[in-house]
């Protein structure tokens, strides 16, 4: 039977416990290896993807509730967003339209005010996506709500579920955020549990030690806004010529990649993130109208990064969201020898370049 979260019974009568409070959440942002790019229906992807949740690009959200002032009407959101403590129009639009897909979820919130005070520990406008950081720390922070004032998410992993199908809502990628590790989204054969609606972590039997370390620097080529939205990007998959092949190279290389993760195989998962990372961006060159998201110093650093595995024989690897910085993919046992090469080599071939030093995380905290 199809999951059905709509539940007409979570409103402030039925409520067990008091209805004001103040949930918080810190949620990370996560890089695919197999991307999502292509979707349908309500948030739905084309095809399975795995990514890994990274620890300190983070979005740190809390939510003030309170039940709504007698005699004001009890129609509508109410609610005040916030972002780095300004009141933020563009962004409010954003969680607004989230938040009203969520009324039949959580009919709870339309009769509550609601303070939503929301930041990045990642520099603002570093051209680093914070929709799936900030979109499962919003999911996060309703579930808690749930839980607080009704009682009816106590079970770790039903909380979690929903948490991921609540994000899923907001912006498809942040549905794999709010679990540690390597975590998958989208039904395949070779992983029972994956699901269209929810995303799920991999068991950590299925990870060699070498990838529960494994390091993700994030080069910020350009600060500026996308070129293109996801959601415009994911719109084009619709008329791409080469879409269906496209789908079916991505489940071909879900099996892989569950392969080598099993095995430690490094080289091969670095040579499955850049033929995804490329692929992606091909799929922009390719599709009416077509774009082209990296700039001449993202191509300059991917030609530094092969010529250095060539010249070392050490796997660094890169990978690529839909814009022009570069993820730099390695295993921490080779961190000093990558360190040494960005200081002495990359930064003087390239200029100097900010550095977003990340990894593999332990998934979303609460704070309060
Ligand atoms: O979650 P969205 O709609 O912003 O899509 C993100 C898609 C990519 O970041 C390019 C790939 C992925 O799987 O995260």
């Amino acid at each position: 039977m199809e999951l059905d979260y709509r539940n007409p019974g979570l409103r402030l009568d039925q409520a067990k416990n008091a209805t004001s409070g103040q949930i918080g959440w810190e949620s990370p942002s996560n890089i695919a290896i197999i991307k999502y790019w292509g979707k349908y229906g309500d948030q739905l992807p084309r095809n399975p993807s795995l990514s890994f949740t990274l620890s300190n690009s983070l979005t740190r959200t809390s939510i003030s509730y309170a039940p709504r002032i007698k005699g004001e009407p009890k129609t509508g959101l109410n609610l005040k967003f916030y972002f780095e403590n300004k009141l933020n129009p563009d962004f409010s639009k954003r969680v607004e339209k989230f938040f009203s897909r969520l009324k039949d979820i959580f009919p709870f919130i339309e009769e509550l005010d609601l303070e939503v005070h929301t930041e990045n520990t990642f520099p603002h406008s570093s051209g680093i996506a914070s929709s799936a950081s900030g979109m499962s720390a919003l999911a996060m922070c309703l579930c808690s709500m749930e839980q607080e004032i009704f009682g009816t998410l106590a079970d770790p992993e039903e909380f979690l579920q929903k948490a991921s199908y609540i994000s899923r809502l907001g912006s498809g990628s942040a549905c794999r955020s709010v679990y540690p590790g390597l975590v998958a989204w989208g039904k395949h054969q070779d992983l029972p549990p994956a699901a269209d609606l929810y995303a799920v972590p991999l068991e950590e039997t299925q990870i060699h030690p070498v990838f529960q370390s494994f390091h993700d620097d994030i080069l910020i080529v350009s600060r500026g806004a996308k070129k293109v939205s996801s959601s415009v990007g994911h719109g084009l998959m619709d008329g791409n010529i080469y879409a269906e092949n496209r789908y079916e190279q991505a489940r071909r290389g879900f099996s892989e990649l569950l392969e080598c993760l099993q095995k430690g195989d490094v080289r091969e998962f670095g040579e499955i993130a850049e033929s995804e990372a490329l692929t992606l961006h091909a799929l922009m060159m390719t599709s009416r109208p077509p774009f082209i998201l990296m700039e001449p110093e993202s191509l300059a650093i991917i030609q530094q990064i092969q010529s250095y595995r060539e010249s070392s024989g050490l796997p660094l690897y890169f990978t690529l969201d839909a814009g022009p910085n570069i993820h730099l993919l390695y295993p921490d046992e080779i961190a000093a020898e990558v360190d040494t090469w960005l200081r002495e080599t990359l930064q003087p071939a390239i200029g100097s370049i900010q550095i977003i030093r990340d990894k593999i995380g332990t998934g979303p905290q609460r704070f309060a």
